[in-house]
């Protein structure tokens, strides 16, 4: 039996459905190449699609290179039994195939590397290294799929590639699809059923594609009745059927039932979205109402965070009451669903960039605070400055990072614990001056210590100050002491040989005119004629 999926792939451009943007960036790259397999040193050579799984990324790519007359060479990276799919790659990177030369209508030949995050040898960094090396070497423009690149891990190769994000497509397109292989496979089907299957196979279209060649068989027509075939999960409840039942129908029982069975949003979100919505639903001017929500909604967050990170389960029973009675209990009734953020697509890179960005507002706020202008100001006068500074002078740095609080203090019972929180990382990314700032810190604990227990008077404030100079000083002439003992060390090496000769011949010229006594004596002599020198060579 022939899998539709493979029956029904598009053959071509217009085949595709949705996605147009990503699909647009194929053709765009693509026709960069038309007729010159090498690079031009401004652009990339790599272009990384990356989405959830069967959206259509490997077909796009084919049924594009197909309707643009490029010849593709796949390697289906995921395949794990290939253990040697690395050198498969690289060598289809370095030859460009027959087809071009068989057949005229080819203007260009491209290689897919299809999943590559699923690749074996990938899975560490080597293998993505490896990776990297293929796309700079390469003789052909190369076209990667992955699913998920959002791991630091994927960085550098980010970095080398152009990229274009698949998004799961919309309910009626894939609906579009679907009946297209309805019609071709004269099957009876409503856009209910197939509503339905789209769903349950979240969305995804060779998921939806693989349902409705399994409901179809044996039968012409699909009506609801037939669902139960696939193993569905009616039990799964989604997002919106949740808020439904807790804006609309305001039934807190049913809500805090469909709580434990949401299958696409997890419980931290699921709070983002009740703020979402309850904001939208009372709106600025009854800040009082909004008050209680919020705070209700914070005490669901603090009765999670118990149950997840001390595992206190029972306390996720809380979590449930807040966001489903607490709720409804509050709420002014409504009848209909306010649009939301879609956090659940957004939630990757929202996460990444609202984490970074809370951590620069909160320095932003602590310089501001020090320098007496507000968290922007700070943002776009200050940090720039910061940023050159905490990558040149760690001694400045260290004592800006002091004056600004860049890092926490814990107190235990025999060692005080210093928390770095990634502030100084904000800034200092050279990581040998980012371990010096912050070993600099750290020999200046006491001092702090001292401060923060606000046993401060004018005199240990003076005593502070007078000690951090003296650090200072010291650690300048460390540094100078070692830049000199490298001088040393150099001439030393480049002048050795010479010296070597002189002193081995002295003793002997020595030891044959004169008795052993005297050639110990004139050695302590020596060495005593030597120290001197040494440790103030070391000193100046
Ligand atoms: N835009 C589309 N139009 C029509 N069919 C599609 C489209 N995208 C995907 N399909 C169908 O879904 C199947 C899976 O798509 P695929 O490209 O393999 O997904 P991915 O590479 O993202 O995992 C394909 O075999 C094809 O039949
Ligand atoms: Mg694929």
């Amino acid at each position: 039996m022939v899998s539709w999926t493979h029956k029904y792939a598009p053959q071509s451009r217009s085949e595709v459905i949705g996605n147009t943007t990503s699909v647009n960036s194929i053709i765009g790259f693509l026709n960069r190449f038309r007729n010159s397999k090498l690079k031009t040193k401004k652009s990339k050579n790599a272009l990384l699609l990356f989405g959830p799984p069967g959206i259509g990324k490997t077909s796009s790519v084919i049924a594009v290179a197909k309707s643009l007359n490029f010849d593709v060479v796949i390697v289906n990276a995921s395949d794990k039994r290939n253990k040697s799919s690395l050198q498969t790659v690289k060598n289809a990177s370095q030859f460009s195939s027959l087809a071009e030369s068989l057949n005229d209508k080819i203007v260009g030949q491209i290689l897919l590397i299809d999943e590559v995050d699923g690749l074996s040898g990938t899975a560490d960094r080597g293998g993505i290294r490896e990776i990297i090396e293929i796309i700079k070497s390469t003789r052909v423009p190369i076209i990667l799929t992955a699913n998920d690149i959002s791991n630091q891990k994927f960085r550098t190769l980010r970095s080398h590639c152009e990229l274009s994000r698949f998004d799961s497509p919309e309910e009626n397109e894939i609906i579009k699809i679907l009946k297209r292989i309805a019609k071709a496979e004269s099957i009876t089907v409503t856009d209910k059923v197939l509503l339905v299957i789209i769903k349950n196979s979240k969305y995804d279209i060779r998921g939806s594609i693989n349902s409705l060649q399994t409901l179809s068989s044996g039968r012409n027509v699909i009506t609801e009745g037939d669902l139960s075939i696939l193993s569905y999960r009616d039990q799964s409840v989604d997002i919106r059927e949740f808020l439904r039942s807790v804006f609309i129908e305001r039934d807190g029982e049913k809500a805090a039932r469909q709580t434990r069975l949401l299958t696409d949003v997890d419980y931290n979100k699921l709070l983002l979205i009740l703020r979402d919505v309850t904001a939208r639903i009372i709106g600025q001017d009854d800040y009082k109402l909004l008050a209680e929500v919020y705070s209700l909604l914070s005490r669901a967050d603090l009765a999670l965070s118990r149950a997840s990170r001390q595992r206190i389960w029972s306390q996720l029973y809380y979590y449930y009451f807040h966001v489903t009675k607490g709720l409804t209990a509050l709420l002014p009734t409504i009848d209909y669903l306010p649009p939301f953020q879609d956090w659940q697509l957004q939630v990757p890179q929202f996460w990444i960039t609202l984490s970074r960005q809370r951590r620069g507002k909160n320095i932003a706020l602590k310089v501001g605070k020090s320098c007496l202008v507000s968290a922007n100001v700070a943002i776009r006068d200050i940090f720039p400055y910061l940023r050159v500074i905490f990558n040149n002078d760690p001694v400045m740095a260290a004592d800006l990072a002091l004056e600004f609080k860049l890092f926490d203090i814990e107190a235990g019972k025999r060692k005080t614990k210093i928390v770095w929180n990634k502030e100084i990382d904000y800034f200092a990314k050279d990581l040998a001056i980012n371990r010096k700032i912050k070993s600099l810190i750290r020999s200046k604990y006491p001092l702090i210590e001292k401060i923060q227990k606000q046993d401060i008077d004018e005199n240990t404030l003076l005593e502070v100050q007078e000690q951090q100079e003296a650090l200072k000083k010291s650690y300048k002439l460390k540094l100078a002491m070692s830049e000199k003992k490298e001088k040393r060390r150099k001439s030393k090496a480049s002048r050795s040989p010479k010296k070597k000769k002189s002193t081995k011949k002295l003793p002997s010229d020595q030891t044959l005119s004169v008795d052993k006594t005297k050639t110990e004596k004139t050695k302590k002599k020596q060495k005593k004629a030597k120290k001197p020198p040494k440790t103030l060579s070391e000193f100046f």
